[in-house]
Formats: C-alpha cells, sequence, structure tokens
C-alpha cells in the first residue's frame, strides 16, 4: 500500500540514498544472504528505538549489530579465541556471533537489550558492507512483524511492514532464505540458532560445542521464543501426502500427490534439494496465507544440513500462539523455548 514509491533497486545511486536516509535517522530494508533485514545506525538511540517500534517487537529481545569488517566487531564486542577463529572461518557469511560487549562500543544500549553481550555479524553482500563502512554499525532485525514470517523480497518487507520503512532497497530473492546461525562465544562455545552454517562445520573449526540452545540465565534470543516465524494459518507438520485434508494448504518436500488441491500446494523442492526448499519456505507460507487456507499440513523435512534450520522455523511457526492462551497479552508467551 503505497509502497512501490520506497523500493529502489540496488544500483548506482542506492548506496548514496540508503546512507543519507540512514544518518537522518531513517529504517532501510536491506538485502542480506539470508534475509531481508531493516536497518537503523546503531549508535543512534531514537533510530534503534524506531525499530522496535516497526516490528511490534518487545524490548527485551536484543538486535543483531551489522559490521563493515572484523575490526569494527572487535571495537563492539570481544570475540575471544573460538569468535576470532570462527570469524575467520565464516566471515563475510551467514553467522552472527554473540560476545561480550565492550562498554565504549558507541551502540545503543537499547540494541543490547539492557543486556551484557552483542550479537555481531558480517554479511556477505557488498552493498550492505558498503553502506556500513559509510554509516558506521547497523542494527538489522529480520525485515518483518515481530513473530512473523522473514521476509525474503523486497515486496514482501514492504507487506510486513508498509509505512514504518523509509526506503526498501530491492536485491532480488535472497539467496538462502532462513536466517543465520547464531553461535555464542562468551563461554564454551554453542549454538544458539540453527541456520545456513551447520553444526559440524563450526565444531571443524572449533571443536565440540557445548549443548545448545537451552540457554539459561539473562541470555534472551528473539528466535528462540516458542511460537515466531508464524504465518496466519495454523500448521501440521509432518503430514506425508496421503495424510493432507482436502481443504489445507500443502508445503511440500519432494514429489507426490495429496488431497489439497493444485493452487494451495507449494513445492519447496520437486527435486528434493534442501538448499532450495530454504529459498522457497518462506514465500510459500506467505503465498498459502494470501490462498486463505485456514492450515497448513508441511511434508517431513531431512534433518541434515539447511533442513535442520528448516524444520526448526517450522516447528517455532507451528508452537502455540499468544492468542492461544493470553488474548490480553503477548508478554507471559516471551518465554524461553523448553523444548
Ligand atoms: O539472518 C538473520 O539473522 C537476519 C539478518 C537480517 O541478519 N536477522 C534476523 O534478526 O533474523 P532477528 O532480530 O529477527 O533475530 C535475531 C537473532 C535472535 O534469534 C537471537 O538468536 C540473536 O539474533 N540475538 C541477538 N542478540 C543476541 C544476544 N545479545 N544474545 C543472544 N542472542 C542474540
Ligand atoms: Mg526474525
Amino acid at each position: 500500500m503505497g509502497n512501490s514509491g520506497r523500493i529502489v533497486d540496488a544500483g548506482e545511486d542506492t548506496v548514496a540514498r540508503a546512507v543519507e536516509c540512514l544518518t537522518a535517522g531513517g529504517l532501510v530494508a536491506l538485502p542480506t544472504e539470508t534475509v531481508y533485514g531493516l536497518a537503523a545506525v546503531a549508535a543512534n538511540p531514537d533510530a534503534v528505538a524506531r525499530i522496535f517500534a516497526a516490528k511490534g517487537r518487545p524490548s527485551h529481545n536484543p538486535l543483531i549489530v551489522h559490521v563493515a569488517d572484523a575490526a569494527m566487531a572487535r571495537r563492539i564486542g570481544m570475540l575471544g579465541e573460538a569468535g576470532e577463529a570462527l570469524a575467520a572461518a565464516f566471515w563475510p557469511g551467514p553467522l552472527t556471533l554473540v560476545a561480550t560487549w565492550r562498554e565504549d562500543a558507541g551502540v545503543a544500549p537499547a540494541a543490547a537489550a539492557g543486556g551484557l553481550t552483542v550479537a555481531l555479524r558480517m554479511p556477505a553482500a557488498p552493498l550492505m558492507r558498503d553502506i556500513i563502512a559509510r554509516t558506521g554499525p547497523l542494527v538489522a532485525p529480520s525485515a518483518n512483524r515481530s513473530g512473523r514470517v522473514s521476509a525474503t523480497s523486497a515486496k514482501a518487507v514492504a507487506e510486513e511492514l508498509g509505512d514504518a520503512v523509509d526506503l526498501i532497497v530491492d536485491g532480488g530473492p535472497s539467496p538462502i532464505g532462513v536466517e543465520l546461525t547464531v553461535v555464542d562465544v562468551t563461554g564454551a562455545p554453542r549454538v544458539l540458532r540453527p541456520g545456513a552454517i551447520g553444526r559440524a562445520e563450526i565444531e571443524a573449526v572449533v571443536g565440540p560445542l557445548a549443548d545448545g540452545a537451552a540457554a539459561e540465565g539473562p541470555l534472551r534470543s528473539p528466535g528462540l521464543l516458542a511460537s515466531h516465524y508464524a504465518p496466519r494459518a495454523r500448521l501440521r507438520l509432518d503430514v506425508v501426502a496421503a495424510d493432507v485434508r482436502a481443504g489445507e494448504g500443502w508445503l511440500a518436500f519432494g514429489e507426490a500427490d495429496s488431497a489439497a488441491a493444485e493452487e494451495h500446494t507449494v513445492r519447496l523442492s520437486p527435486s528434493g534439494n534442501l538448499d532450495e526448499a530454504a529459498r522457497s519456505l518462506y514465500a510459500g507460507l506467505r503465498l498459502l496465507d494470501r490462498a486463505g487456507v485456514g492450515t497448513i499440513a508441511v511434508s517431513p523435512i531431512p534433518a541434515e544440513g539447511i533442513g535442520i534450520a528448516i524444520a526448526d522455523r517450522l516447528r517455532r511457526a507451528a508452537a502455540p500462539r499468544p492468542e492461544d492462551s493470553d488474548p490480553g497479552g503477548t508478554d507471559r508467551t516471551e518465554a524461553k523455548e523448553t523444548g
């Protein structure tokens, strides 16, 4: 609605426009290799506050700080030995490191949600790094309303955020399609959120990882909330083709016929390729929402490679929602994932 004027291609003067908007305190949606991010200057407390407002995000959920290079990351957080090794191995790329925050980092405290740690990422997209080199570090959560499906296209960003975003840079469909891997390096390294880079690849660099996402203490991760990445429709997981009901939508992996109407069927990857399935996941959920189905049956997803991240997002999308238990508010449901 009225957003098409704000969508610009990733062309010549795009960097200049985005820099101008960001330094004036604006919010700019930028393509990354994982999903679209909603960016603001990390040092500007008003701009950071606008991000929380635009997403409807609870203030206790910290944001990822995006940097142009490892030196910028080191000025903000203490990477430590494991963090340095992981940064050297995977940056730029789809890996976020949660590090101990330096007090003099010049990042608005709200970005870290009042915590002692800060999440750092160096995105692969040269466009975003060019922008950051001129604006300084950018906070950039996924460009969706809090708790909803992430955006993997400029159009999806406009759909999600409407007038709350000042400029949307169109970089085409997101090449990976699911959010990045988050690794906590403040102590023994552990994976907080599975993503494009698998556990085995990380262990090849830092050795065996501590046990995963059952984060105790003050550490909070929005991606670990029980209900997240959710479309409007309800999800039924691990449904084989024969058990799909008439009237349901079907998010299919691999090829088979089901009771779902063809217009309510999204094939994530007809050939059973998990990377392709990751790229089509969020667009598929959005499409089935638009088709108006009440329930989406989802094929079993093999738990290997990026399939682990896909299954993680689907499990959270299928989790009980705030409105299921507590029509009056959302706060109580922000409890950490238990299972
Ligand atoms: O691929 C992505 O991760 C995208 C792109 C735009 O970077 N960003 C994204 O941001 O999905 P968001 O805000 O939707 O999710 C932030 C994730 C959380 O799930 C959480 O695991 C982690 O980042 N996070 C941020 N700050 C943290 C902190 N201080 N401690 C622990 N986890 C943190
Ligand atoms: Mg998100």
